[in-house]
Parts: structure tokens; sequence; C-alpha cells
């Protein structure tokens, strides 16, 4: 710990704070440095965002009190938070979608006009290209943000925290859905602020990216401080004992290959525009296949085109052998092909549900007997399945936005676990997802393997990509560039498939 606090930027002392049925902070202490990256670690629902809520003005604590720049301070909104110099990038993107970028990132502070009453649109646009450009985001920013792809959004998230003059930036998990490049353009930027004095709190569940861009970690687990070092003086299997409170060696286990020979699901030629090329590949059941690839490879376009959310031009799709029509989604769930997306917030949840609804959702109509629906059983279902994937919520009946990011993602795949689906896609599956959880989930992904459910894994993370798959395949530009045996192949030669420089034919 700091030996003099008067040099602390922030100090939050004794924080608590309850939701009903759950005690999301307990004690939490704190200390923020003029420039410096303070890492903030934790599982999923350990109380990070919750943390930086009330730091953020979004919610008050119960008790607890905050110190800034020395002085007690009272962050009753985030319109207070923001005035006082502190900003935050929200984990789940909090952009207007109809709005453009423009007026995303300078919503409510539009520059005035030379008339009273006016806004300089010429030079709010203007600036925000400008602070765009600076994060290496080229992008019309006349256009409504629901258009930009998730990274993109992601990007002009940032942009927008970094347009406030701030002491201090809450980044609550900026890189979970930015490319390797843009990281980098990231911590550039991160870098540069801390030289400026700028004070920056950084939560991710890569661990790698706390080694290289923090200065100093915090780790909470269960609402509770556990431990504040210095960077140099941990390692990563320290910070998963903090974060886990046990020790974690087997983050992947690999099985055995139990793919059988029936080939349960055949794609051939499959085509639709430039990011899905002639896509031919068979998948056998109980085989786990994995997908690389670079971002903008076409990896989700092609599996959204598997499972009709764009329906193809050209091309056969066969489940057990017989081919079959797949023009919308709904015809792909009654095939037995389940689809986890990478987008939860968007596609995934009904977030003013509870967890139980969301999780028995596809199989309510069944659920229904006469006209009145047996939550009963809907909730025998839930929570046979917050068993199972070790949800965290107080009950089956709490709303599920109200749950942790990497909670929610546990929710979505229940849902399609309910279905019994035949063929899982999965994409970005453990996004957001903390290192505990993400074992669980590779532990549920080969059960579900063994039971004879062929999966097909698409994941930006290569290591989980060669640890978890039986096969993988690469894409690059919409087509596949490369199949391999993750038990030989390495991460470089994957890399080298997808940036389109391998050579076709070989088999590694
Ligand atoms: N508005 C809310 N109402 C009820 N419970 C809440 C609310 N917000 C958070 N919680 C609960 O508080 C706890 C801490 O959640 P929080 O979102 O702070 O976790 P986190 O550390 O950010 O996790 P993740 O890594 O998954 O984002 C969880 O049990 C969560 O379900
Ligand atoms: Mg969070």
């Amino acid at each position: 710990m700091i030996s003099d606090d008067s040099q602390a930027l922030l100090q939050l002392q004794n924080i608590n704070k309850s939701f009903p049925g759950v005690q999301a902070l307990k004690d939490v202490t704190m200390t923020v440095l003029p420039g410096e990256i303070h890492g903030l670690l934790g599982e999923n629902g350990a109380g990070k965002s919750t943390l930086m809520k009330i730091l953020n003005g979004v919610y008050q604590a119960d008790a607890g009190s905050i110190m800034w720049q020395g002085q007690a301070i009272d962050l009753n909104s985030p319109q207070a938070a923001q005035q006082s110099g502190i900003s935050m990038i929200h984990q789940e993107l909090a952009l207007v979608g109809y709005l453009d970028a423009g007026k995303n990132i300078f919503l409510g502070r539009e520059p005035h006009g030379m008339i009273p009453g006016t806004i300089n649109w010429r030079k709010m646009y203007a600036d925000a290209r400008h602070i765009l450009e600076e994060l290496g985001l080229t992008i019309d920013v006349k256009r409504p943000v629901r258009f930009f792809s998730i990274a993109q959004r992601q990007m002009i998230e940032v942009a927008k925290a970094l347009s406030f003059d701030a002491r201090l930036i809450i980044m609550d998990e900026p890189t979970s859905s930015l490319t390797d490049r843009e990281v980098e353009t990231l911590f550039y930027q991160m870098r540069s602020l801390r030289e400026q004095g700028v004070s920056i709190i950084f939560i991710s569940h890569r661990l790698e990216e706390i080694f290289e861009i923090c200065d100093r970690v915090t780790v909470l687990r269960d609402g509770q401080w556990v431990a504040t070092s210095p960077i140099e003086e941990l390692d990563r299997d320290i910070l998963i004992k903090h974060m886990v409170g046990r020790e974690v060696n087997q983050i992947y286990e690999r099985r055995s290959n139990q793919a059988s020979e029936h080939i349960v699901l055949e794609v051939q030629n499959l085509n639709r525009g430039a990011r899905v090329k002639d896509i031919s590949f068979q998948l056998r059941q109980g085989e786990i296949l994995g997908i690389a690839g670079l971002v903008g490879a076409g990896r989700t376009e092609m599996l959204e085109t598997i499972f009709g959310v764009h329906p193809a031009k050209s091309g056969t799709i066969a489940i057990n052998g017989k081919p079959v029509s797949i023009r919308r989604p709904d015809q792909a769930i009654k095939q037995g092909i389940g689809f986890v997306t990478e987008d939860r917030k968007g596609q995934g949840l009904f977030p003013v549900m509870t967890v139980a609804a969301n999780i028995a959702m596809t199989r309510l109509t069944e659920l229904v007997r006469t006209v009145f629906v047996n939550w009963r059983e809907v909730n025998s279902l839930a929570e046979d399945f917050i068993k199972r994937l070790d949800i965290r919520t107080p009950s089956p009946q709490q709303n599920v936005r109200n749950l942790s990011g990497g909670n929610q993602q546990k929710v979505v795949i229940s849902r399609w676990l309910t279905l019994n689906p035949r063929v899982l896609i999965l994409d970005e599956p453990t996004r957001g997802i903390d290192v505990g959880a993400k074992s669980e989930i590779y532990r549920l992904i080969q059960q579900l393997a063994a039971d004879g459910v062929g999966i097909i894994m698409a994941s930006s993370e290569l290591p989980e990509i060669l640890g978890v798959s039986d096969r993988v395949l690469v894409m690059h530009e919409g087509r596949f560039a490369g199949e391999f045996d993750p038990k030989q192949a390495t991460q470089d030669d994957l890399m080298v498939a997808a940036t389109g420089t391998y050579q076709e034919g070989c088999l590694k």
C-alpha cells in the first residue's frame, strides 16, 4: 500500500453496496494514484462494475466514503462524476443506436454555435473525427452507430470517454471486443494519457493485458477486497489464486477426440457475398470444430449464414445426410442447430425478464400446459442450469440485466442447451468470462461433445482454439485458408493461415 495517502487521487473507503438478495460490495477499500494504470480484477460477479458505477455516480454506496484529491466528495450522478473529472466506459455499451457517432460522443455537450441556443455541428463532427482518427478509426461520423460493428462501437465509446477532460478514466472491459491491433492502439492512448498524469482504472479478464499495461492491481472476490500490489510483485498463478480463491492449474484439459464417424452437418459450397466464399466442411457427431481467423475474416457471417440469419446465395446444407433448407433462424432451430451469438446484449438476452424466463425461453411453448405456464417446471429447469453452469444469481427470479456480464453469458448458453441441440454454434463463447468460469465452460463444451453434440466454436483467442478443439479451420477473407490438428499446430501456424500466406494443401 502507499505510505502517503495524501498523494492519492482517489480513495474509496469501506464501500458497501447491497442489491435485493446480494451484498455486491463489503467494506471495499481502494486507492488510485495520479498517473497510474490500476487494474481491477475478479471473477464474474465479484463486484467490479458495481464499484465502478458507484465511482461514476450511477449507484450510491450504502456506506463508505469517497475521497477525491484529498476531499470527501459526493458523487450522486454521472454528471457530478464527469464534472469532477471522472469518466467511464461501460461494460455493456451505452451508445444510442439511432444517433450518429458524432452525436453519441458529444451527447449533451454539443459545442455552441455563434447564435445562442444553436449547435456548431461542423465543429462537433470535426472534433469527433479527430478523436476517432487518433484512435486509428476512420469512419463516417454521421452514420448511426447501430450500423457499426461491435468493435467499432467499442472504439466510439472509448472516444467518448477520452473527449472529456478527465483526471480519471474508468474502463470496464474496453478490450473484450477489440482486435489485437485495436487493443494496441488503445494501450498506446492509455500510456500517453498516463504520461499526461491521467489515471486509469482498467478492467479486463485477459491477464496478458493486465501484465502488459497495469502499474498496480487490485483484486476483488465475492464483493470483498483481496489484495492490491504493484504488478512486478505478481504473476499469473498468484493473480488467479487471488481471484478464484484456489489454484487453477489446468484451464484447458485436453480430452481425447471423441468424434464419431457420423457426419451430423455437411456444408457445401456455401456463398454469400465477399465474406462467405465457397465454404465447404463436415462436422462429425461429438466433434469440436474450432474456427479461427482475424476479425473481419467472415467467421460470424459464415456462421450466421448457416443459421439462416442471412440466407445463402448458393450452396447446400445437410443435417444427418439429408439436405435441408435454412432461410431463417427458426428453420435452423427446427433442425436442431443452436447459436450462441457474440453480441449477447443485442441478440441473446431479454434484459427485463427473469433469469428463469431467459433460460426457459425457447422451451416456454412446451412448458405451457393448457393456458398456464408451468412456472414450477420453468424454475426447476432454470435451477438445474444455474447449478450446472454455476450462474451467480440470488435466485431464478432475478432480472437478468442485474447479473454481471459473465453470468449473463452463461444464461444465454443455458437457453440453447435447454433445446438439446444436435449442433451447437458458439461465437466467441468466453468473451468477458473470468478464468475460473472459462474452464467451466470448456468442460461443458467437452461434455456436450461427449454426449454427441457437434460443436462449432469460433474464437479470436488462439490458446482457446488450440486447447479445446479437435480440429481447426482458419478463415481468411471469407474462405477457409487452412485446416489444422490442434495437437500439432502452433499459434503461429494459425496466424500465418489467418493472414492468407499459408500454402494450401498441407494438413498439419
Ligand atoms: N442492479 C443490480 N441489481 C441487482 N443485483 C445486481 C445489480 N448489479 C449488480 N448486481 C449483482 O452484484 C454482484 C456484482 O456484480 P458486478 O456486475 O459488479 O460484477 P463484475 O465483477 O463486474 O462481474 P463481470 O466480470 O461478470 O462483469 C453480482 O452478484 C450481480 O448479480
Ligand atoms: Mg462487470
